[in-house]
């Protein structure tokens, strides 16, 4: 039967005293929203429709045009949330997977055992539920004597006995549609917080004869919720973890993970050297035999190709750097182009930005910079050449290939061209 998904992101995520919508604050250079969403594609599902509404044109930006949005103009409850897509599933008659913005580290596994699950049960409503050590924040699942499921409890409307309940509902559920629907429609906003829970339709499934199964996670990893900026640093620490033991299988060596910071989509070659205390940004690539750190910043848009050294207290941002070049010591290189065999002596800067727009430095093969030179982008410095120390080359002030320049501003040393 087909399969789709509806994605529940509407809300702005008040524990996380913030104004960014919840689901776009980042674990590793990543939107929360983004592990749930490539979880969801991995898994296979067909359509996914993500349900918006608080600051939705932030994350409409973001996720361009591969989903469906729907606009919950209110945000009166999950209930009201999933209630929200009717309209978009008119004449849809098939399972859907219904899941929280908010539980990154959910696998596409599980979902796709949800899925089957569905099938399996022939049920118009299957919960995938954990039992947590703390179930603090948590719907409890509640069973009756035979174990049967009869309600899902919100912690705000649950009596002192229920909170002891270690399984919990990990938002994460299968229905069938359009049966679900007319569950949702009869859901009132009874309840402590005044809301439509999606949770209320197991209570009135199960008083309607109708029985709710579930399926249990082992782990209870995979469910964790964010709520708050403390749920978002503990799913960071996890995902850090992971990310870091990717790169070492790969052959990367890492001294010590425990100060190292690499984000999502991250490049590193075999061989190369992380020492203590650096943080590599999403995207960037790193070749194989380099040396980082330690205390380096390497940002979004850096490639550096094999061999290179990027050594204490140097940012590079946006910048290639070529075969066997190397920045050792305190220096800044943005939008910068750096061929192979160059050396950037200890402090050089590229002045990048003229407080109007960032510029680029060239820097070609085999040229060395003198400490503390500054280069004023544009700029280029021409094969061979070299800067001497305090040097400061203005914009446009291209340095011709093998030529030695010296100086405020700075200027060719007579006679020193090759
Ligand atoms: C929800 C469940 C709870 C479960 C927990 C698991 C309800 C009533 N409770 O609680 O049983 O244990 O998830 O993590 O569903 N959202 C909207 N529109 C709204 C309200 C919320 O789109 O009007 C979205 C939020 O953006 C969020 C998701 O729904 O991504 C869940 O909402 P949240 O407020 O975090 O629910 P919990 O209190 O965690
Ligand atoms: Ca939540």
């Amino acid at each position: 039967m087909a399969t789709k998904a509806i994605v529940l992101a509407a809300g702005k995520g008040e524990r996380m005293r913030s104004e960014i919508p919840k689901c776009m604050h980042e674990i590793l250079g990543k939107p929360v929203l983004d592990y749930v969403l490539e979880s969801v594609k991995e898994a296979g599902i067909e359509e996914t429709i993500v349900v918006v509404g608080y600051k939705e044109e932030v994350i409409k930006k973001h996720f361009g045009n591969g989903y469906t949005f729907v606009t919950q103009n209110e945000r009166k409850g999950t209930g009201h949330a999933l209630l929200s897509c009717q309209d978009s599933l008119k004449g849809f008659n098939g399972n859907l997977i219904v899941i929280s913005g908010d539980v990154p580290l959910i696998s596409a596994g599980t979902l796709k055992r949800l899925s089957r699950a569905v099938e399996a049960f022939n049920s118009d409503c299957v919960l995938l539920t954990v039992c947590m050590n703390d179930p603090s924040g948590y719907g409890r699942i509640i069973r009756d004597e035979s174990g049967v499921i009869t309600k899902i409890q919100e912690e705000a409307d649950a009596k002192v006995k229920e909170l002891d309940i270690a399984e919990v509902n990990s938002g994460i559920y299968g229905f069938r549609a359009p049966a679900i629907f007319g569950y949702l429609s009869k859901v009132t906003p009874n309840n402590a917080k005044g809301e439509y829970y999606i949770t209320s339709v197991v209570e009135l499934m199960t008083s309607n004869g109708k029985k709710v199964d579930a399926i249990k996670l082992e782990s209870p990893n995979e469910s964790f919720g964010i709520n708050t900026r403390r749920d978002l640093v503990m799913v960071t620490n996890i995902v850090r973890w992971h990310v870091l033991e990717h790169h070492m299988d790969n052959g990367v060596m890492i001294i010590d993970p425990s100060t190292t910071f690499i984000e999502q989509d991250v490049q590193i070659g075999q061989d190369t050297l992380i020492n203590p205390y650096t943080v590599i940004r999403h995207g960037s690539k790193i070749g194989k035999g380099c040396k980082i750190g330690p205390f380096a910043h390497i940002r979004p848009g850096s490639v550096l190709s094999d061999e290179c050294e990027i050594g204490n207290f140097v940012e590079v941002k946006n910048s290639k750097i070529g075969r066997n070049s190397r920045a050792k010591h305190l220096s800044y290189l943005g939008d910068a182009l750096l061929g192979e065999n160059v050396n950037i002596g200890a402090g050089t800067i590229t002045a990048n930005f003229d407080q109007g727009k960032k510029n680029q430095t060239i820097i070609e093969d085999g040229s060395a910079t003198g400490c503390n030179t500054v280069l004023i982008a544009p700029v280029k410095l021409g094969k061979n050449s070299k800067t001497g120390a305090g040097a400061v080359v203005p914009k446009n002030k291209n340095v011709p290939d093998g030529d030695v320049v010296c100086g405020v501003p700075a200027k060719s040393i007579k006679g020193a061209k090759k």
